[in-house]
C-alpha cells in the first residue's frame, strides 16, 4: 500500500510510522503545510521525498486542497494519513481522496472531538470533564471534522491529578502503537 502522509509540526507519528518499517506500507510522499515543520527533517532522515503546499502560495484554501490531492495522485498514493495535519481539508481535496485519507486523534472520539480539539486542548478538555479514560481514534476522515467512521481505538485510564502535558505524553506513545498496528493491518486487507 502506497501511503502519504500529511504533517503540520512534530512529526512523531510520521516517524513511527517510517521506524516500524512496515512490509506492506511504502511510505511514497509527505506533504506539508508548514516549511518550518520539524517533520519535514524526519521525512528527509528516512528518504521519503517531501512537498511543502503553504497555503499563502494559492489563490484559496480550495485550490491548496486540491494540490494536496494532486501531489497524492502523483505520487500514486493508496491511502493518506493524517499525522499531526492541523487545517480543514475541503470539498476539493474530497473529491480526489474520499474514503481513502484517515486521520489518528487523541481522544476516544466522538468525545473530545471537532472545532478547537487540538494538542494540548483535547486533554485539558479530558481532565476539566473528569473523565475516568481516554485514548486514540484512528478514523476515515470526511467533511465531518472528526467526525467519520472509526476505524481503530485503545483506552488508557486517566490518572488522579495528571496534568494535561503528562497525560498527552501517555496518549502519544498509544497513538504511535495503534497507528502503527492499523496500517499493518488495512494494508494486510488492502486489494491486490
Ligand atoms: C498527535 O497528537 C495527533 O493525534 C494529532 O496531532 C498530534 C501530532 O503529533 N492529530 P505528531 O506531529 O505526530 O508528533
Amino acid at each position: 500500500m502506497r501511503l502519504g502522509i500529511l504533517v503540520s509540526g512534530r512529526g512523531s507519528n510520521l516517524e513511527a510510522v517510517l521506524d516500524a518499517g512496515l512490509r506492506d506500507i511504502e511510505p511514497v510522499v509527505v506533504i506539508s503545510n508548514r516549511l518550518d515543520a520539524p517533520a519535514l527533517e524526519v521525512a528527509a532522515r528516512h528518504g521519503v521525498p517531501a512537498v511543502v503546499l503553504r497555503r499563502s502560495a494559492f489563490p484559496d484554501a480550495g485550490a491548496r486542497d486540491a494540490a494536496i490531492g494532486a501531489a497524492l495522485d502523483d505520487a500514486r498514493a493508496d491511502l493518506a494519513l493524517l499525522a499531526g495535519y492541523d487545517q480543514l481539508l475541503r470539498a476539493t481535496f474530497f473529491r480526489a481522496f474520499r474514503g481513502r485519507t484517515i486521520n489518528v486523534h487523541p481522544s476516544l472520539l466522538p468525545a473530545h472531538g471537532g472545532p478547537g480539539m487540538i494538542g494540548l486542548e483535547v486533554h485539558r478538555s479530558v481532565i476539566a470533564a473528569g473523565d475516568a479514560e481516554t485514548g486514540v481514534t484512528i478514523h476515515e476522515v470526511t467533511p465531518d471534522l472528526d467526525g467519520g467512521p472509526i476505524l481503530a481505538r485503545a483506552r488508557l485510564p486517566v490518572q488522579a491529578g495528571e496534568s494535561a502535558h503528562a497525560l498527552a505524553a501517555r496518549v502519544l506513545a498509544e497513538e504511535h502503537r495503534l497507528l502503527v498496528s492499523t496500517l499493518a493491518r488495512l494494508a494486510a486487507i488492502a486489494p491486490g
